[in-house]
């Protein structure tokens, strides 16, 4: 099946080149092995200034066919899908490909029945539980473009995401394990409805035997369900351009931007940069740490590992429950061979002691990945070394959600490593770095915005609802470019480096988020006037949020109860995971004479870097400078 599997770096070089000479011909090939309804005629169409960008045109497939249907000759019986849970003494589950296919049938069964069809949109809102990979493929599986959103985020961005797409069905839980900690879900929807009107009903998973609030007529249990439905489903055929899903991500304005892929593309480049990336062989147990709820899940938990008939492994709980040795107990209770996860989670299980790690075998490991974020030598080493035991290669996938799948990253085993450097393109893959202007910057040992070139089957196809946002924010900054919004290096040898974003995207542990989105959060509480945030370095999320405000009353407010409240806002409007990490109150920002924030000045400060602070003379009042300068937080505050 997976005979475009790169084995050996001269594979590697003749296959880069062919994608670039004869770009068609190379995915022609690669498309081939998936299973069609029918073949595509053309195999792209495209310009970058619309962007107009289309792949295998005409082809009529279903994904999920791809996924499960296809290996249940050879692989019916193979584990697909093995799911460890929060709570170590809780069962595991594994279910081979034939059952994941009959969940996966009596869910689509489930959602059909209750008026979802082709090209309505679901939001699934649902914690690491397998119902989330069904859920997933369920959509897929009848046509419906599923927008899942992340289990952290509150009931406002859950209402946000919902409206933006027009959701019509809801796919939720009672409730979630989080560690030690039980948390609510299904009335965070309840919460987000009120402020939505397109939702029709909501299907709710038992997972924590909680009472909910069921409205009848709109919620429905999925264990109710299933007595009525059989395991059964004919899959819809899609044609190559009909959208796939929808997944939110932030950008430089306040408003996530709902991502559209596509369903041919999206297939083809999500089981080949799998198989590739990670040279996955048919007996290996890969675990990626990830939440479906991000990119990362989507293409290499759930999509990827299936459609390369691999056993994907899905973790419910936390890295440091009930100890930082759980990723550990994990890896050697399942025998995971492959492992992919992020460099926050490694860097805070390396706070904890190499003791967490060496009380395992970690025997079984051959691969290990890391996504989301630049990775720092000493993670790399920690990682390489007391995981890997100096015997495993180590990924250094770089991405993003708008690429669908990896786009720069070693082969495991087959390509050279270099610490903090991502390395060479994908086959397929083109991408350039260019100066302010947008002209190309050739030959090594340079560094530049991050541009691709050429479109590749996974590449985002516009922007939910709004193409022209698409069109400005990718392809209008640089003519006849996709702008990743990265910076990077190339080394002497073409490895890239990434450097990180240099637009206003902070990453806070492998999550994005625009510093307009917190500011806005911010901003919501009644006491605060105005806020700047900024990204500073952070030992352990890589970038933490530090934040700026000037409050109504200084004198009054100026105190950790109003920080707290602020605190509370962004959780309300945004989710745990976007808390500022730091708030200093100001009584002014430094502003241009036209009204502009300096955030470059903001940020030198955030860093600690206060005597590069630059020229300062254009602001409209350069006296606030000194008192932010005075009053700012250090890493002790
Ligand atoms: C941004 C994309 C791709 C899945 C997870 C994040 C940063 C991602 C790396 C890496 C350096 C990386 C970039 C990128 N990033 N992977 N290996 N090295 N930086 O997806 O939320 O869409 O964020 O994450 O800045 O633009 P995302």
């Amino acid at each position: 099946m997976s005979n475009f599997k790169i084995k050996s770096v001269e594979e590697y070089n003749a296959a880069y080149q062919l994608s670039v000479e004869q770009p068609e011909a190379f995915w022609d090939h690669i498309a081939s092995h998936y299973s069609w309804r029918k073949k595509w005629g053309k195999t792209l169409e495209w310009n970058f200034q619309e962007p107009n960008v289309k792949w295998f045109i005409d082809g009529k497939l279903n994904i999920t066919e791809n996924c499960l249907d296809r290996h249940i000759e050879q692989r019916g019986n193979k584990i697909a899908l093995i799911w460890e849970p929060n709570d170590a003494k809780e069962k595991a589950v594994r279910y081979t490909y034939r059952e994941v296919l009959k969940e996966v049938n009596k869910m689509a069964n489930i959602l059909r029945k209750l008026g979802v069809q082709k090209g309505d949109r679901v939001c699934i809102y649902l914690p690491m539980i397998p119902e989330l990979t069904f859920s997933v493929l369920a959509c897929a599986r009848i046509g419906a473009i599923h927008s899942v959103v992340f289990a952290g985020f509150s009931a406002n961005a859950v209402a946000d995401r919902i409206n933006d797409s027009g959701c019509k069905f809801v796919i939720t839980s009672d409730g979630l394990n989080r560690g030690p900690k039980q948390i609510p879900v299904k009335a965070v929807v309840d919460e987000a409805l009120v402020h939505c009107t397109t939702v029709e009903k909501i299907l709710v998973v038992d997972r924590l035997g909680w009472p909910v609030n069921m409205e009848v007529g709109r919620d429905f249990w999925y264990h109710e369900e299933l007595k009525n439905v059989n395991d059964q489903c004919e899959a819809v055929e899609m044609d190559s351009e009909d959208p796939l899903f929808i997944l939110y991500t932030s950008g430089s304005t306040g408003k996530p931007k709902g991502v559209v892929h596509s369903c041919g593309g999206y297939m083809v480049y999500a089981g080949y940069s799998f198989s590739n990336v990670f040279q996955y062989n048919e007996s290996d147990v890969y675990w990626c740490t990830a939440d479906i709820g991000w990119i990362t899940g989507h293409s290499y938990i759930v999509y990827g590992p299936l459609l390369m008939g691999a056993t994907t492994l899905m973790f419910e709980g936390v890295p440091s429950y009930p100890d930082a040795g759980r990723f550990w107990q994990v890896i050697d209770k399942h025998s995971v061979n492959i492992f992919y996860t992020a460099p926050t989670a490694i860097r805070s299980l390396m706070a904890a002691g190499v003791d967490h790690v060496l009380a395992y075998s970690l025997h079984s490991l051959k691969a290990l990945g890391s996504v989301g974020e630049p990775i720092n030598e000493e993670a790399w080493h920690w990682y390489h070394t007391h995981v890997g035991k100096s015997k495993c290669p180590v990924v250094d996938t770089w991405w993003q959600t708008e690429t669908g799948g990896i786009m720069i990253s070693a082969l495991a085993g087959i390509s050279e490593l270099k610490p903090a450097h991502a390395g060479l393109p994908l086959p397929g893959i083109q991408p350039i770095l260019v100066d302010g202007d947008g002209k190309e910057i050739t030959g090594n040992n340079v560094e530049g915005y991050l541009c691709i070139k050429f479109p590749w089957p996974s590449m985002i196809r516009t922007t939910y609802g709004d193409h022209e946002r698409c069109r400005i924010n990718y392809f209008a900054t640089y003519p006849n470019l996709y702008f990743t919004g990265d910076g990077a290096r190339r080394e002497s040898n073409g490895m890239f480096r990434i450097i990180g974003r240099v637009d206003d995207v902070i990453n806070v542990s492998g999550h994005r988020f625009g510093t307009a989105e917190i500011e806005n959060a911010i901003n919501q509480n009644k006491k605060v006037i105005e806020s700047a945030v900024v990204g500073y370095p952070h030992d352990i999320k890589g970038q933490g949020i530090y934040a700026y405000v000037i409050l109504n009353d200084y004198e009054e407010n100026n105190n950790n109860q109003t920080r707290d409240e602020i605190i509370e806002s962004v959780v309300e409007y945004i989710g745990r995971i976007a808390k500022p990490d730091k708030i200093q109150f100001v009584t002014g920002l430094p502003k241009t004479r036209s009204g502009k924030i300096m955030r470059r000045i903001l940020r030198k400060v955030a860093e600690g870097e206060i005597n590069s602070l630059g020229d300062t003379s254009t602001l409209l009042d350069p006296l606030v400078v000194e008192e932010i300068v005075t009053n700012r937080l250090t890493t002790s505050d």
